[in-house]
């Protein structure tokens, strides 16, 4: 077990001394303590207690929800991180609004601040908005007064940190900074595990210079308290850059393909779930990654194929561009295809009708609402006048109408009309003519469902939107049951 971290440093002198040098590395600043900051931090901080590390934000209430005392008040839902924390917090993992002194202090940082689509301006709706990591390359530059190496860990379009270290060259006190690249590939819902336990670290660095071979090695050394040597890769900083919007791509590209078959299972009378067994059998294809939904969410796969799109485009690469973009068109048409089939299902009017929303979350496990396919499907019904009732286990009430305001397409009066969080599914469901799974949460199949139906209009529908309720005990209660990929209601 390694203690602490350790970069060599070889001094070459005239007379050709080769003797190393060992620096301790003992302080981490990670800025940005959102969904991939939080997490990883904290289970470096547990496997590594040697290394102090300093989690900062500009947002003080997010740092205040960290230092909670009640441990359960984190800011973010994830399966086991409330513990991990717990082990970690105020022994060598802290949580501060203090920038600059986390910068200053530190050896080495890590940028894990958002990269949204761009809103506005050139690349508006397709490129990475980098303005945050920006502005924290230039407070490095204006703090840092020792040598850093500085990681990306945000999802960024390749050549950044081309990009980084010019801002850092150009602008800082005349210390070297070393950049890495070091993605993300943890999942939410499962942030702890995959951490604990990744398919592989990737880490990109320039290693054809001495330094960047030495701060590569120094965050291998870090991994390597828990992760098998062979699980973690280094490659050139363009090859990891771009390996993370692949394998967003390609994961996306596997939901779109079989969302792209449920919709031909549904009228031909094929089962897609069988469909998805059978090819999943084929170990070259493999079982993951083909679960027929109402559409993939989440606050990577959309974003990091936009930001591809948009790479290949400004290339010149147009038919690269058109490939990729249709995982998009696919995934917003089956989330209007489920709205408009509930529509249409309904006798073709769902105005004033009460439609209960089971699950918020872009999936189960997680509180994170970004790009969750509910908030599409309840834009389209809310346009055609539905009232709607949402209940997520995890989901805050104020989230579910930031989503559906920040989508600017339908009247504030409006929204405070038609919309409403329940208490409970129950109150939810009351007096509904159908609900929709939005997520697959687990507890969705342990409710009294003869409770449910009793308390509905009849025909009471079920629209699954996820596969994952007990079509049969469901069918026998009464329900008109319709699941994604399957035919005919
Ligand atoms: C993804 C990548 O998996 C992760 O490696 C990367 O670091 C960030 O982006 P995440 O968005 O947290 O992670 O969740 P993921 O499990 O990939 O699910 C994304 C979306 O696809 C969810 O809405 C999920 O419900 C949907 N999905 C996933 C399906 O509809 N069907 C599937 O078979 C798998
Ligand atoms: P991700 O899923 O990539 O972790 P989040 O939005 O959950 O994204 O978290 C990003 C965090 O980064 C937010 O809490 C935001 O306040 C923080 N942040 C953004 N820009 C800066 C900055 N310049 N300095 C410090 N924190 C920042």
């Amino acid at each position: 077990m390694l203690k602490g971290l350790r970069i060599v440093h070889f001094c070459v002198t005239s007379l050709g001394c080769n003797k190393k040098i060992q620096k301790v590395i003992k302080k981490i600043c990670c800025i940005g303590a959102g969904y991939v900051g939080g997490p990883t931090m904290a289970i470096i901080a547990q496997k590594c207690p040697e290394i102090e590390i300093t989690v900062v934000d500009l947002n003080q209430k997010r740092i205040d929800q960290w230092n909670d005392t009640d441990v359960s008040n984190i800011p973010i839902y994830e399966p086991g991180l409330s513990d991990v924390v717990a082990e970690a917090r105020g022994r060598n993992l802290f949580f501060d609004t203090d920038i600059d002194k986390a910068i200053d202090e530190s050896d080495m940082i890590f940028i894990s601040v958002n990269t949204p689509t761009k809103t506005y301006g050139k690349g508006k709706g397709m490129a990475a908005d980098l303005k945050y990591i920006e502005l924290c390359a230039r407070q490095i530059a204006r703090v840092a007064k020792s040598d850093k190496i500085v990681v990306e860990k945000s999802t960024l379009p390749v050549r950044t940190a081309q990009a980084l270290k010019n801002i850092l060259d150009h602008t800082g006190n005349d210390v070297n900074f070393e950049i890495l690249s070091n993605p993300e590939f943890l999942a939410e819902g499962t942030a702890v595990s995959d951490l604990t336990n990744p398919d592989r670290v990737l880490i990109g660095g320039q290693q054809e210079t001495e330094k960047g071979k030495q701060a590569v090695e120094a965050l291998v050394s870090i991994y390597a308290n828990w992760v098998p040597k062979d699980k973690i890769l280094t490659t050139n900083l363009w090859s990891s850059e771009l390996s993370k919007l692949t394998a967003n791509a390609f994961l996306a590209q596997r939901v779109s393909s079989i969302n792209a078959m449920s919709e031909l299972c549904e009228i031909t009378g094929a089962n897609v779930d069988e469909v998805a067994k059978a090819i999943g059998m084929d170990s070259r294809i493999g079982p993951k990654f083909l679960k027929s939904s109402v559409g993939f969410g989440g606050s990577c796969f959309q974003k990091d194929i936009l930001n591809l799109v948009y790479i290949a485009k400004s290339y010149g690469l147009n038919e690269v561009a058109d490939y990729w973009e249709q995982v998009i068109l696919m995934n917003d048409h089956q989330k209007r295809r489920f709205a408009h089939n509930i529509v249409k299902t309904l006798y073709n009017t769902v105005s004033d009708k009460k439609i209960a929303f089971l699950g918020w979350a872009f999936k189960k496990d997680t509180n994170d609402t970004r790009e969750s396919p509910a908030i599409y499907v309840a834009e389209e019904l809310l346009l055609e006048q539905a009232k709607i009732s949402v209940w997520d286990p995890k989901v805050k009430d104020a989230q579910v109408y930031t989503d559906i305001n920040t989508l600017g397409s339908i009247e504030a009066d409006e929204v405070d009309n038609k919309l409403q969080v329940a208490k409970d599914p129950y109150e939810a469901c009351k007096n509904s003519h159908a609900i929709a799974v939005l997520t697959e949460w687990e507890e969705f199949n342990t409710y009294d469902w003869q409770r449910i139906y009793d308390n509905m209009h009849k025909p009471a529908f079920v629209f699954d939107g996820r596969g994952v309720l007990d079509k049969n005990k469901l069918q026998e209660i009464g329900f008109v049951y319709y699941r994604i990929g399957e035919g005919g209601v």
